[in-house]
């Protein structure tokens, strides 16, 4: 397994405001070694760790990211609108994050958000920096997307990255696609694996991690069925297997 049986949900979403360096703070406190984030675009080609397109939902501020520029987001609060405590939580570039993450040695499976406002080379080219710029050890990191095309981009450039084709479901023609990537990794939404699928993305050499798992006895049938890893929002919950 590269990553970890316990992978922190954009930080850990229950208990800090998703994707904000306050997050992922927490995050390492609580001794899980993996986290899960988000890197989305804005429009004038900045990469930041933010899961929606439009602000509303997450921050102070409205709009869509494509809009926006760097200029236009700083000093927006990211944190209010989880708890007063994280108030002023700002929306983490790309760079930053990577720093705090590579500092704090962890492990980061860095999910590349496709929104229809933008091309896959759009993003991929910026994000491919960004890591080239401040990250370390790549044998901690996996990058996924739901778009194959961005993933294919990476590879075309990235010959040793590591990645993770994510889908809700497994398509039929998955091994097609997880072998056109040398993928490392299959991520799906848990509620949709079947027991037959588990054993054959297993059997096929490849890591299996699932979204999104906050309680322990989905997470048991789930390891047991095969599953590497779980992707949650409430680490705590999986004191055991942390350090
Ligand atoms: O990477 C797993 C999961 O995060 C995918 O869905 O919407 O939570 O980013 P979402
Ligand atoms: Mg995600």
């Amino acid at each position: 397994m590269l990553a970890s049986r316990i992978i922190a949900h954009r930080g850990c979403s229950l208990l800090a405001p998703e994707n904000t360096l306050g997050a992922m703070a927490l995050t390492k406190k609580l001794g899980v070694d993996w986290v899960e984030i988000d890197a989305n675009l804005l429009g004038d080609g900045t990469v930041v760790v933010f899961h929606d397109d439009r602000l509303e939902r997450l921050t102070n501020g409205r709009g869509k990211l494509m809009d926006l520029g760097i200029r236009d987001i700083a000093g927006l609060d990211a944190g209010s609108h989880f708890s007063q405590t994280f108030q002023g939580e700002p929306i983490p570039t790309l760079d930053q994050m990577l720093i705090q993450l590579d500092r704090d040695q962890l492990g980061l499976n860095l999910e590349i958000k496709c929104y229809p406002d933008f091309t896959p080379k759009q993003i991929v080219m910026p994000v491919i920096a960004s890591l080239e710029r401040h990250w370390k050890a790549f044998d901690r990191l996996i990058i996924s997307c739901f778009d194959t095309q961005v993933l294919t981009l990476i590879r075309q450039h990235k010959p040793d990255w590591q990645l993770g084709q994510l889908w809700e479901a497994l398509p039929s023609d998955w091994q097609t696609t997880v072998a056109q990537l040398n993928a490392v990794s299959v991520h799906l939404d848990h509620s949709t694996l079947t027991n037959a699928q588990a054993t054959a993305i297993k059997q096929a050499g490849l890591d299996l991690y699932v979204y999104t798992v906050n309680d322990k006895v989905t997470a048991e049938q789930l390891f047991a069925m095969g599953v590497d890893g779980v992707f949650t929002d409430d680490p705590p919950c999986f004191s055991y297997f942390l350090c």
